[in-house]
Protein backbone atom coordinates (compact mmCIF):
# COMPACT_ATOMS: atom_id res chain seq x y z
CA UNK A 1 0.00 0.00 0.00
CA UNK A 2 1.20 3.48 -0.68
CA UNK A 3 1.69 5.64 2.31
CA UNK A 4 -0.73 8.13 2.85
CA UNK A 5 0.90 11.89 1.27
CA UNK A 6 1.33 14.79 3.53
CA UNK A 7 2.00 17.80 1.66
CA UNK A 8 2.13 21.57 2.41
CA UNK A 9 3.11 24.53 0.37
CA UNK A 10 4.65 28.27 1.12
CA UNK A 11 4.43 31.11 -0.78
CA UNK A 12 8.32 32.78 -1.18
CA UNK A 13 6.90 36.32 -0.82
CA UNK A 14 10.04 37.27 1.38
CA UNK A 15 12.51 36.61 3.56
CA UNK A 16 11.42 33.73 6.63
CA UNK A 17 11.02 35.16 9.72
CA UNK A 18 10.50 34.16 13.53
CA UNK A 19 6.80 33.87 12.99
CA UNK A 20 7.18 31.39 10.21
CA UNK A 21 9.80 29.59 11.42
CA UNK A 22 7.77 28.94 14.93
CA UNK A 23 4.52 28.91 13.78
CA UNK A 24 4.59 27.07 10.50
CA UNK A 25 7.92 25.55 9.19
CA UNK A 26 9.29 24.11 13.05
CA UNK A 27 5.98 21.98 12.45
CA UNK A 28 5.99 20.94 9.21
CA UNK A 29 10.05 19.72 9.45
CA UNK A 30 9.21 17.68 12.77
CA UNK A 31 5.94 15.81 10.61
CA UNK A 32 8.12 15.42 7.53
CA UNK A 33 10.51 12.91 10.21
CA UNK A 34 7.48 10.95 10.32
CA UNK A 35 7.94 7.84 8.22
CA UNK A 36 4.36 6.80 8.03
CA UNK A 37 3.93 9.52 5.19
CA UNK A 38 5.12 10.38 2.04
CA UNK A 39 5.90 13.98 1.96
CA UNK A 40 5.84 16.84 -0.05
CA UNK A 41 6.60 20.27 0.36
CA UNK A 42 7.32 22.96 -1.99
CA UNK A 43 7.50 26.50 -3.02
CA UNK A 44 4.24 28.43 -4.24
CA UNK A 45 5.82 30.53 -6.24
CA UNK A 46 3.18 31.36 -9.02
CA UNK A 47 1.15 32.18 -5.76
CA UNK A 48 3.72 34.72 -4.92
CA UNK A 49 3.21 36.19 -8.46
CA UNK A 50 0.09 37.47 -7.12
CA UNK A 51 2.01 40.12 -5.58
CA UNK A 52 6.03 39.79 -6.76
CA UNK A 53 5.95 41.30 -9.92
CA UNK A 54 10.17 41.60 -9.99
CA UNK A 55 11.41 38.07 -11.58
CA UNK A 56 14.68 38.23 -9.60
CA UNK A 57 12.88 38.46 -6.64
CA UNK A 58 10.98 35.79 -6.81
CA UNK A 59 13.63 33.58 -7.80
CA UNK A 60 15.89 35.17 -4.59
CA UNK A 61 12.69 34.54 -2.38
CA UNK A 62 12.06 31.10 -3.47
CA UNK A 63 15.92 30.35 -3.33
CA UNK A 64 15.93 31.43 0.23
CA UNK A 65 12.80 29.21 1.74
CA UNK A 66 13.94 26.37 -0.12
CA UNK A 67 17.61 26.36 1.90
CA UNK A 68 15.43 27.77 4.80
CA UNK A 69 13.78 25.07 4.88
CA UNK A 70 16.43 22.48 4.39
CA UNK A 71 18.54 24.52 7.20
CA UNK A 72 15.83 23.42 9.60
CA UNK A 73 15.83 19.95 8.97
CA UNK A 74 13.67 19.02 5.67
CA UNK A 75 15.72 16.24 4.14
CA UNK A 76 15.39 16.34 0.37
CA UNK A 77 16.16 12.10 0.53
CA UNK A 78 13.03 11.51 2.22
CA UNK A 79 10.73 14.06 0.83
CA UNK A 80 9.83 15.21 -2.40
CA UNK A 81 10.71 19.06 -2.55
CA UNK A 82 10.35 21.16 -5.41
CA UNK A 83 9.03 24.31 -6.95
CA UNK A 84 5.38 24.67 -7.71
CA UNK A 85 6.01 26.68 -11.04
CA UNK A 86 8.11 23.47 -12.34
CA UNK A 87 4.81 21.15 -12.53
CA UNK A 88 2.99 22.65 -15.13
CA UNK A 89 0.15 19.60 -14.54
CA UNK A 90 -0.84 21.72 -11.68
CA UNK A 91 -2.14 24.69 -13.74
CA UNK A 92 -3.65 22.43 -16.08
CA UNK A 93 -5.54 20.63 -13.59
CA UNK A 94 -6.38 24.49 -12.29
CA UNK A 95 -8.41 25.08 -15.19
CA UNK A 96 -9.87 22.01 -15.29
CA UNK A 97 -10.98 22.50 -11.83
CA UNK A 98 -12.19 25.66 -12.43
CA UNK A 99 -14.78 24.36 -14.99
CA UNK A 100 -16.36 22.13 -11.76
CA UNK A 101 -16.36 25.46 -9.29
CA UNK A 102 -19.70 27.61 -8.56
CA UNK A 103 -18.22 31.40 -9.07
CA UNK A 104 -19.66 31.81 -5.50
CA UNK A 105 -17.15 29.45 -3.69
CA UNK A 106 -14.47 32.00 -4.67
CA UNK A 107 -16.50 35.40 -4.30
CA UNK A 108 -16.60 33.57 -0.49
CA UNK A 109 -12.88 33.16 -0.19
CA UNK A 110 -11.41 34.89 3.05
CA UNK A 111 -8.88 36.85 1.38
CA UNK A 112 -10.89 37.86 -1.72
CA UNK A 113 -13.73 39.27 0.74
CA UNK A 114 -11.30 40.99 2.97
CA UNK A 115 -9.67 42.70 0.54
CA UNK A 116 -13.23 44.02 -0.64
CA UNK A 117 -14.39 45.32 2.72
CA UNK A 118 -10.64 46.85 2.99
CA UNK A 119 -11.89 48.70 -0.56
CA UNK A 120 -15.24 49.85 1.49
CA UNK A 121 -13.68 50.97 4.37
CA UNK A 122 -11.43 52.86 2.40
CA UNK A 123 -14.07 54.38 -0.05
CA UNK A 124 -12.38 52.88 -3.35
CA UNK A 125 -14.83 53.67 -6.38
CA UNK A 126 -14.71 49.55 -7.09
CA UNK A 127 -14.60 46.99 -4.94
CA UNK A 128 -12.36 45.08 -6.59
CA UNK A 129 -9.95 47.75 -7.03
CA UNK A 130 -6.45 46.37 -6.63
CA UNK A 131 -7.75 42.33 -6.93
CA UNK A 132 -6.14 40.50 -10.22
CA UNK A 133 -7.64 37.22 -10.78
CA UNK A 134 -4.62 35.46 -8.98
CA UNK A 135 -6.18 36.60 -5.81
CA UNK A 136 -9.51 36.01 -6.66
CA UNK A 137 -9.05 32.38 -7.91
CA UNK A 138 -6.12 31.75 -5.33
CA UNK A 139 -8.26 28.98 -4.06
CA UNK A 140 -7.95 27.32 -7.03
CA UNK A 141 -4.55 26.81 -7.71
CA UNK A 142 -4.39 25.78 -3.87
CA UNK A 143 -6.38 22.82 -4.57
CA UNK A 144 -4.94 22.01 -7.81
CA UNK A 145 -1.56 22.12 -5.57
CA UNK A 146 -3.49 19.49 -2.89
CA UNK A 147 -5.33 17.21 -5.50
CA UNK A 148 -2.98 16.70 -8.51
CA UNK A 149 -0.29 14.80 -5.65
CA UNK A 150 -3.70 12.88 -4.26
CA UNK A 151 -2.80 14.70 -0.97
CA UNK A 152 -4.36 12.79 2.37
CA UNK A 153 -2.95 15.72 5.06
CA UNK A 154 -2.30 19.38 4.55
CA UNK A 155 -0.38 20.63 7.12
CA UNK A 156 -1.47 24.12 7.84
CA UNK A 157 -2.06 27.62 9.93
CA UNK A 158 -5.79 27.83 11.24
CA UNK A 159 -6.46 30.87 8.79
CA UNK A 160 -6.17 28.15 5.64
CA UNK A 161 -8.56 25.60 6.65
CA UNK A 162 -11.62 27.30 4.58
CA UNK A 163 -9.28 26.76 1.36
CA UNK A 164 -8.69 23.30 2.25
CA UNK A 165 -12.68 22.98 2.93
CA UNK A 166 -13.15 24.25 -0.34
CA UNK A 167 -10.98 22.14 -2.13
CA UNK A 168 -12.82 19.46 -0.79
CA UNK A 169 -15.76 20.74 -2.05
CA UNK A 170 -14.02 20.92 -5.77
CA UNK A 171 -13.24 17.53 -5.44
CA UNK A 172 -15.99 16.14 -4.44
CA UNK A 173 -17.96 17.99 -7.58
CA UNK A 174 -15.20 16.76 -9.88
CA UNK A 175 -15.80 12.90 -8.73
CA UNK A 176 -19.78 13.14 -8.80
CA UNK A 177 -19.90 14.62 -12.20
CA UNK A 178 -17.59 11.49 -13.51
CA UNK A 179 -19.09 9.17 -11.18
CA UNK A 180 -15.56 8.40 -9.78
CA UNK A 181 -12.93 8.45 -6.43
CA UNK A 182 -10.75 10.23 -8.77
CA UNK A 183 -9.80 13.03 -5.85
CA UNK A 184 -8.59 11.67 -2.28
CA UNK A 185 -10.43 13.98 -0.29
CA UNK A 186 -7.85 15.88 1.82
CA UNK A 187 -7.81 17.37 5.44
CA UNK A 188 -6.28 20.24 6.89
CA UNK A 189 -3.94 19.42 9.94
CA UNK A 190 -3.65 22.45 12.49
CA UNK A 191 -2.12 22.46 15.37
CA UNK A 192 -3.83 24.44 18.29
CA UNK A 193 -0.70 25.09 20.37
CA UNK A 194 1.13 27.29 18.12
CA UNK A 195 1.50 30.53 19.38
CA UNK A 196 1.14 33.50 17.23
CA UNK A 197 4.80 35.33 17.73
CA UNK A 198 4.33 38.83 18.39
CA UNK A 199 6.62 41.33 16.36
CA UNK A 200 8.98 44.04 17.67
CA UNK A 201 5.99 46.11 18.37
CA UNK A 202 3.88 43.68 19.87
CA UNK A 203 1.10 43.18 16.87
CA UNK A 204 1.35 39.75 14.90
CA UNK A 205 5.15 39.22 13.48
CA UNK A 206 4.72 39.68 9.86
CA UNK A 207 5.91 40.87 6.73
CA UNK A 208 2.69 42.76 6.02
CA UNK A 209 3.51 45.33 9.38
CA UNK A 210 7.17 45.55 8.92
CA UNK A 211 7.45 44.03 12.56
CA UNK A 212 9.79 41.13 11.85
CA UNK A 213 12.58 39.03 12.80
CA UNK A 214 14.44 37.64 10.11
CA UNK A 215 15.50 34.11 11.10
CA UNK A 216 18.83 34.21 8.80
CA UNK A 217 20.21 38.15 9.82
CA UNK A 218 23.61 38.42 10.32
CA UNK A 219 24.63 38.12 13.96
CA UNK A 220 24.79 41.89 14.65
CA UNK A 221 21.85 42.25 12.61
CA UNK A 222 19.78 39.56 14.79
CA UNK A 223 21.19 41.36 18.13
CA UNK A 224 20.62 44.82 17.01
CA UNK A 225 16.61 43.74 16.20
CA UNK A 226 16.18 42.47 19.41
CA UNK A 227 17.12 45.07 21.35
CA UNK A 228 14.65 47.27 19.39
CA UNK A 229 11.64 45.14 20.50
CA UNK A 230 9.42 47.56 22.66
CA UNK A 231 9.61 47.22 26.68
CA UNK A 232 7.76 49.34 29.05
CA UNK A 233 9.30 51.43 31.30
CA UNK A 234 9.83 49.22 34.37
CA UNK A 235 13.06 49.19 35.70
CA UNK A 236 15.88 47.33 37.10
CA UNK A 237 14.83 45.32 40.25
CA UNK A 238 11.11 45.96 39.52
CA UNK A 239 8.79 43.45 39.17
CA UNK A 240 7.68 42.27 35.42
CA UNK A 241 4.83 40.60 33.84
CA UNK A 242 5.98 37.88 31.92
CA UNK A 243 2.79 37.33 30.25
CA UNK A 244 2.90 40.97 28.58
CA UNK A 245 6.02 40.80 27.85
CA UNK A 246 7.12 40.16 24.06
CA UNK A 247 10.35 39.01 24.56
CA UNK A 248 9.06 36.18 27.18
CA UNK A 249 6.60 35.37 24.51
CA UNK A 250 9.30 34.47 22.35
CA UNK A 251 11.49 33.10 24.58
CA UNK A 252 8.49 30.75 25.50
CA UNK A 253 8.47 29.59 22.14
CA UNK A 254 12.04 28.44 21.64
CA UNK A 255 13.19 27.08 24.89
CA UNK A 256 13.15 24.26 27.00
CA UNK A 257 10.20 23.88 29.57
CA UNK A 258 13.64 24.65 32.48
CA UNK A 259 14.84 27.68 30.39
CA UNK A 260 11.70 29.01 30.71
CA UNK A 261 10.53 28.58 34.07
CA UNK A 262 13.91 30.16 35.15
CA UNK A 263 13.34 33.64 33.15
CA UNK A 264 9.84 33.58 34.22
CA UNK A 265 11.55 33.93 37.96
CA UNK A 266 14.13 36.41 37.28
CA UNK A 267 10.92 38.59 35.34
CA UNK A 268 8.99 37.96 38.91
CA UNK A 269 12.33 39.44 40.72
CA UNK A 270 13.21 42.29 38.44
CA UNK A 271 15.39 41.52 35.50
CA UNK A 272 16.72 45.06 33.36
CA UNK A 273 14.97 44.92 30.34
CA UNK A 274 18.60 44.80 28.73
CA UNK A 275 20.07 42.03 30.56
CA UNK A 276 16.53 40.11 29.21
CA UNK A 277 17.26 41.25 25.62
CA UNK A 278 20.31 39.77 26.11
CA UNK A 279 19.46 36.56 27.20
CA UNK A 280 16.72 35.90 24.50
CA UNK A 281 19.34 37.32 21.84
CA UNK A 282 21.68 34.05 23.58
CA UNK A 283 19.02 31.72 23.32
CA UNK A 284 18.34 32.85 19.69
CA UNK A 285 21.50 32.91 18.50
CA UNK A 286 22.38 29.29 20.05
CA UNK A 287 19.43 27.84 18.33
CA UNK A 288 19.97 29.40 14.95
CA UNK A 289 24.08 28.62 15.02
CA UNK A 290 24.04 24.86 13.16
CA UNK A 291 20.94 26.22 11.01
CA UNK A 292 23.02 29.56 9.95
CA UNK A 293 25.45 27.55 8.55
CA UNK A 294 24.07 25.30 6.98
CA UNK A 295 21.77 28.17 5.21
CA UNK A 296 24.94 29.76 4.37
CA UNK A 297 26.22 26.71 2.50
CA UNK A 298 23.59 25.88 0.87
CA UNK A 299 22.98 29.72 -0.05
CA UNK A 300 26.79 29.76 -1.63
CA UNK A 301 25.87 26.63 -3.86
CA UNK A 302 22.97 27.45 -6.07
CA UNK A 303 23.98 24.63 -8.87
CA UNK A 304 23.21 21.87 -6.07
CA UNK A 305 20.04 23.65 -4.90
CA UNK A 306 18.80 24.11 -8.25
CA UNK A 307 19.25 20.36 -9.05
CA UNK A 308 17.62 19.48 -5.53
CA UNK A 309 14.30 21.58 -6.91
CA UNK A 310 14.95 19.71 -10.22
CA UNK A 311 14.84 15.92 -9.07
CA UNK A 312 12.12 17.49 -6.84
CA UNK A 313 9.94 18.58 -9.83
CA UNK A 314 10.91 14.91 -11.62
CA UNK A 315 9.43 13.12 -8.81
CA UNK A 316 6.52 15.73 -8.27
CA UNK A 317 5.70 15.21 -11.79
CA UNK A 318 5.14 11.80 -12.03
CA UNK A 319 2.57 12.01 -9.36
CA UNK A 320 0.78 14.64 -10.99
CA UNK A 321 0.85 12.69 -14.51
CA UNK A 322 -0.56 9.52 -12.76
CA UNK A 323 -3.14 11.45 -11.64
CA UNK A 324 -3.67 13.49 -14.85
CA UNK A 325 -3.85 10.10 -17.31
CA UNK A 326 -7.51 9.42 -15.10
CA UNK A 327 -8.37 13.54 -15.37
CA UNK A 328 -7.75 12.98 -19.64
CA UNK A 329 -9.66 9.38 -19.83
CA UNK A 330 -12.82 11.06 -18.12
CA UNK A 331 -12.78 14.72 -19.52
CA UNK A 332 -12.17 13.80 -22.77
CA UNK A 333 -11.96 10.30 -23.35
CA UNK A 334 -8.59 9.80 -23.26
CA UNK A 335 -6.45 6.94 -23.38
CA UNK A 336 -3.32 7.09 -23.09
P1 LIG B 1 3.29 37.02 6.85
O1 LIG B 1 2.17 37.38 7.80
O2 LIG B 1 4.61 37.47 7.36
O3 LIG B 1 3.01 37.46 5.42
P2 LIG B 1 2.54 34.43 5.88
O4 LIG B 1 1.11 34.84 5.84
O5 LIG B 1 3.28 34.26 4.58
O6 LIG B 1 3.36 35.44 6.83
O7 LIG B 1 2.64 33.10 6.74
C1 LIG B 1 3.33 31.93 6.38
C2 LIG B 1 3.13 30.92 7.49
O8 LIG B 1 3.71 31.39 8.73
C3 LIG B 1 1.65 30.65 7.81
O9 LIG B 1 1.50 29.26 8.05
C4 LIG B 1 1.38 31.43 9.08
O10 LIG B 1 0.37 30.83 9.87
C5 LIG B 1 2.74 31.41 9.78
N1 LIG B 1 2.93 32.67 10.56
C6 LIG B 1 3.09 33.90 10.04
N2 LIG B 1 3.26 34.83 11.01
C7 LIG B 1 3.18 34.16 12.19
C8 LIG B 1 3.29 34.55 13.57
N3 LIG B 1 3.51 35.82 13.92
N4 LIG B 1 3.18 33.60 14.53
C9 LIG B 1 2.96 32.29 14.18
N5 LIG B 1 2.87 31.86 12.90
C10 LIG B 1 2.97 32.77 11.90
N1 LIG C 1 -1.97 29.34 0.93
C1 LIG C 1 -0.85 28.86 1.72
C2 LIG C 1 -0.41 30.00 2.67
O1 LIG C 1 -0.63 31.16 2.38
C3 LIG C 1 0.29 28.43 0.82
C4 LIG C 1 -0.13 27.30 -0.08
C5 LIG C 1 -0.28 27.33 -1.44
C6 LIG C 1 -0.46 25.98 0.33
N2 LIG C 1 -0.70 26.13 -1.91
C7 LIG C 1 -0.82 25.27 -0.85
C8 LIG C 1 -0.51 25.38 1.58
C9 LIG C 1 -1.23 23.91 -0.79
C10 LIG C 1 -0.92 24.02 1.63
C11 LIG C 1 -1.27 23.33 0.45
O2 LIG C 1 0.19 29.73 3.71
Amino acid sequence: MAKPIILTGIKPTGSLHLGNLLGAVKPVVSLSQNRQNQGFYFLADYHALITVKNGQELNRYTMEMAASWIALGLDPDNVVLYRQSDVPEIFELAWILGCFTPKGLMNRAHAYKAKRQHNESRGERTLDAGINMGLFTYPLLMAADILVMQTRWVPVGRDQGQHIEITRHIAQAFNHAYNAQVFVLPEALTEDTVAVIPGLDGQKMSKSYGNTIPVFATRDALRALIFRIATDSTKPGETKDPDNSILFQIFRAIATKEETDRFYQQFVEGIGWQDAKEQLFDLLDRYLTGPRQIYQEIMHDPTTLRRILEQGATKARDQAQSTMKVVHRLTKNQLV
